[in-house]
């Protein structure tokens, strides 16, 4: 693969095709149900849509530079990029906004360290750093609401749910807990609710589009609790191995009723968790002695990813999960409630042709 198809991150945007607010897609009349993910590359930035897969729009490096994180705005004309990569544009501090209608950045705002993650939302901009988590209104005027201190988030943890109707908008982890800082608005000072939620340090966290449940797994990557976010409730706790394992990302189904999950593994993960009696138990043996996990939730089902290789998951139509991961490939698979998993589709997203072509 030359460096310039190197991938540095993918990630979905936030629609689940219900509306378009298109602007960069007005060409397209393709109704989208999974939405689009965008690829931060070495060559600047592409965007693919998710069904059927084409891809949508693509930035040079020369435009935009090599960029390590983007995060689109639903389908709106505007992405939130951090560079990085050999040719950046801006520092690792810088997040720039950019106007894909004008083919400009409209923003900057620098920050004191290198920016970990961002994320959008209609009327909010949120930034991790190390040590702090800043948040912004947005678009118009671009001010910062409120600053957090909080303990080293080396990975940036933190998630918000795209309603703005949700009552609880914004996660974050401190190590080894998590604060939701809906409640904390300019002006009040009123502490952010904490969950204890693993004894070793978060590795990864999502909340469900609602914002009612949150999903957390420490960086050991064995198991995933989910949390009620209101009563701050363990809801289930789910055991993705047995082995060490990194967590690359954690989704939730629309309706909340599933989850999946993929990791260094090469394995992504679909759980039940509302009727959780569909999870995989270990047979104990009668007579035998309660093993170790005997007790443990595992997986409903599974697919094979590339191993060690980063992949984002989230659930598509019809039962469906797509994994999108750094290599260049996607994979598409069916699952059935009694855990038969089926591949529907793989690609190497890098390669598709465009809209354009595929309209041909
Ligand atoms: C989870 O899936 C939704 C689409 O259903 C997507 O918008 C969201 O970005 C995904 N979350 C992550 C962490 O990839
Ligand atoms: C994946 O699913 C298969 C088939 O159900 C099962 O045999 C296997 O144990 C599962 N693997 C993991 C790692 O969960
Ligand atoms: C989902 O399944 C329904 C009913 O089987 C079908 O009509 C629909 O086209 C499917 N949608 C997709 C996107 O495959």
């Amino acid at each position: 693969m030359g460096s310039d198809r190197k991938v540095i991150s993918v990630k979905f945007n936030q629609d689940q095709g219900k509306k378009s607010l298109k602007k960069i897609f007005q060409h397209s009349n393709l109704l989208s149900i999974v939405g689009c993910f965008t690829c931060s590359m070495e060559s600047g930035i592409r965007i693919y849509n998710v069904e059927p897969l084409v891809e949508k729009a693509h930035y040079d490096a020369d435009m935009v530079g090599s960029v390590a994180q983007c995060e689109m705005l639903f389908r709106t004309n505007l992405l939130a990029i951090v560079s990085g990569g050999s040719r950046p544009k801006f520092a690792d501090n810088v997040l720039t906004i950019f106007d894909d209608l004008t083919k400009k950045f409209i923003l900057e705002i620098s920050f004191a360290s290198s920016i970990r993650a961002v994320k959008l939302r209609k009327d909010k901009i949120i930034v991790a750093l190390l040590n702090q988590i800043h948040v912004f209104s947005f678009p118009t005027p671009t001010q910062r609401l409120f600053t957090l201190e909080t303990r080293e988030n080396h990975r940036g943890l933190c998630d918000v749910s795209p309603l703005t109707s949700a009552e609880k908008q914004i996660w974050f982890s401190l190590a080894t807990s998590l604060a939701d800082l809906s409640c904390t608005e300019i002006g009040i000072s009123s502490a952010p609710v904490w969950i204890g939620a693993h004894k070793s340090e978060l590795g990864c966290l999502a909340l469900n589009q609602q914002g009612t449940r949150l999903a957390t797994a420490s960086n050991k990557g064995t198991l995933i609790r989910v949390w009620d976010t209101t009563t701050k409730n363990q809801l289930v706790e789910l055991r993705r191995g047995s082995d060490l394992a990194t967590i690359y990302c954690i989704n939730f189904s629309r309706d909340s009723d599933y989850l999946c999950c993929s990791s260094d593994k090469g394995t992504v993960h679909i759980f039940a968790i509302k009727n959780t009696n569909l999870n995989k138990r270990i047979l104990i043996p009668s007579g035998g002695i309660l093993g170790k996990y005997g007790d443990s939730q595992w997986a409903l089902a599974n697919f094979t990813v590339p191993p060690e290789c980063a992949c984002i998951c989230a659930f598509g139509p019809n039962s469906s999960v797509i994994a999108i991961c750094l290599d260049g490939t996607f994979h598409k698979y069916v699952f059935t409630s009694d855990g038969i998993c089926n591949r529907e589709a793989y690609d190497v997203y890098l390669d598709v042709c465009d809209d354009e072509d595929y309209l041909q």
